[in-house]
């Protein structure tokens, strides 16, 4: 029993639905529920203190209560202003056996419609620790918790932050306003809480891109496993996680017909292939805009259309974006969009649209319709419809992807909780992956979920193609 649970959320009366739900979610999490099976007696995350920075769903439920069963003491926040469900959030705190009255569950901080300020409150109240012990694991999505201990480090360090040395990003200097008293108010904080950290476990392509660039220049402080380029991820998650999602989102903000739409789809990678997929299973004519040759064939030989967004944005029904870039859509592409014409982004960071430029924009206005929907009008008189205020619309206007494919990208997080926790010595301040075999092994648990059944090699074929009987069944090279 947890006394005097520190917290803050938007309604613990919303947590029995927010616990009916995670119950229909766990028999969809059939990854998740196996690992309570197989470690639930052994508990082999006791001693860990989970601070954790990812979507407060009710499938990240799902994951708090997996980590907590594992022996983990967790900590919460979410790692997107728009993307709480406050059932979810609510049925955390109060726990599984607990009550409004006498939460016994996770510290969460988080809550749908946050401010940023808000949000670096939580992500900072998620990384302090009551106790005053700290984090000793960080569990990150995009990479912000992980920054926040970094840029505290280097301020502690040398007592400033350039803000040169982040470019011209602008969501960097926002952050660093917002963030600037707190730093400045701390001595040796940050620098005691990353040396008693053992390691993170990252969720997506950006915040593992955000890694590789601390590990190449040195600053990385701990080992690192990028969770999102599990095959069982990657391809799984961004994929048919954003083709159940994206149109979800679409639907639910706007009610638009999509079939016969012309919808642009700017980046081909794994996410981008889902949401180009799931705009033209609803009937979309889909363009997809790619700066890399490779992906941009990939896109024509599946049927699409390969343009430049200069050459198509005028005749766009919807745009969306999944880059993981910046400035992918300017403000002058906004303006010469379509009459009411849709614009959402799916990739992490909401920098992926000039977002800043839109709202600078000379005489333009700005209709809430509802929240997370804006229609923003031209001076000419023509307007767009923008999703979550640039943000991942489909965690903004929907609910994230599903439970199923959340399952697998899931596994592999405990799984990389598991690994680091025990062996962080072994890694050194590197990233790293998780080995095939535990891919296979999560992959394994959801086809047999799904009532797949796997064709087992004889030895001899085993030997002629060199694996063996059980796994691996590929080289690391192969590229699925
Ligand atoms: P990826 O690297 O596989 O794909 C991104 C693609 O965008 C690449 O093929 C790249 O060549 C292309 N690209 C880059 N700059 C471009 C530009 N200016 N114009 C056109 N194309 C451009 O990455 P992935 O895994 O597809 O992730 C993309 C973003 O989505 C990341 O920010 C990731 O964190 C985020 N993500 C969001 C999810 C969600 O639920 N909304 C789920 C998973 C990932």
């Amino acid at each position: 029993a947890t006394v005097g649970l520190d917290f803050a959320v938007a309604d613990l009366s919303l947590a029995p639905f927010g616990r009916a739900e995670i119950r229909l979610a766990e028999h969809e999490m059939p990854g998740l529920m196996a690992l309570r099976q197989e470690y639930g007696r052994t508990r082999p995350l006791r001693g860990a203190r989970i601070s954790g920075s990812l979507h407060m769903t009710v499938q990240t439920a799902v994951l708090i209560e997996t980590l907590v069963i594992l022996g983990a003491a967790v900590r919460w926040c979410s790692c997107n202003i728009f993307s709480t469900q406050d059932h979810a959030a609510a049925a955390v705190v109060v726990g599984p056996h607990g009550t409004a009255e006498q939460p016994q569950g996770v510290s969460v901080y988080a809550w749908k419609g946050e401010t940023l300020p808000e949000y670096w409150w939580a992500t900072e109240n998620m990384l302090t620790w009551p106790d005053g012990a700290g984090p000793n694991m960080i569990l990150d999505d995009g990479g912000d918790a992980t920054q926040l201990v970094h840029r505290g480090v280097e301020y502690e360090r040398n007592g400033a932050v350039p803000a040169e040395r982040h470019g011209d990003s602008e969501e960097w200097r926002v952050t660093l306003g917002i963030l600037r008293a707190s730093l400045e108010a701390s001595t040796d904080k940050w620098t005691k809480m990353a040396a008693g950290i053992r390691g993170v476990t990252e969720e997506t392509t950006t915040g593992a891109l955000r890694l590789r660039q601390l590990a190449a220049t040195g600053e990385l402080l701990f080992p690192a496993i990028d969770v999102n380029d599990a095959v069982t991820k990657s391809k799984f998650d961004n994929r048919y996680g954003i083709r159940h999602s994206l149109i979800d989102g679409i639907n639910r903000g706007t009610d638009v017909l999509i079939g016969g739409k012309v919808a642009v789809v700017c980046g081909y990678g794994d996410v981008g292939k889902g949401a180009a997929e799931s705009l033209r299973g609803q009937g979309a004519r889909v363009v997809v805009t790619e700066i890399d040759p490779i992906c941009a064939l990939q896109a024509a030989m599946d049927g699409y259309e390969v343009r430049t967004l200069d050459q198509v944005i005028g005749s766009a029904d919807i745009v969306i974006t999944t880059t993981g870039n910046k400035d992918v859509v300017t403000v002058e592409h906004m303006a010469r969009m379509k009459h009411q014409a849709v614009l959402g982004n799916v990739g992490h960071f909401d920098n992926e649209v000039d977002m800043a430029g839109l709202a600078g924009w000379t005489s333009v206005r700005r209709v809430v319709i509802k929240p997370q929907v804006d229609e923003w009008t031209f001076p000419d008189g023509h307007s767009i419809i923008v999703l979550s205020e640039g943000r991942l619309m489909n965690l903004g206007n929907a609910t994230g992807h599903p439970s199923f494919v959340m399952s697998c990208s899931f596994t592999n997080q405990v799984l990389a909780q598991l690994e680091l926790f025990a062996n962080y010595e072994k890694h050194g301040r590197k990233v790293v992956r998780l080995s095939k075999r535990l891919d296979e092994k999560v992959a394994r648990i959801h086809l047999a979920a799904l009532g797949g059944s796997l064709t087992t090699l004889t030895a001899d074929q085993a030997g002629y193609i060199g694996v063996d009987v059980d796994g691996p069944f590929k080289d690391e090279h192969y590229r699925y």
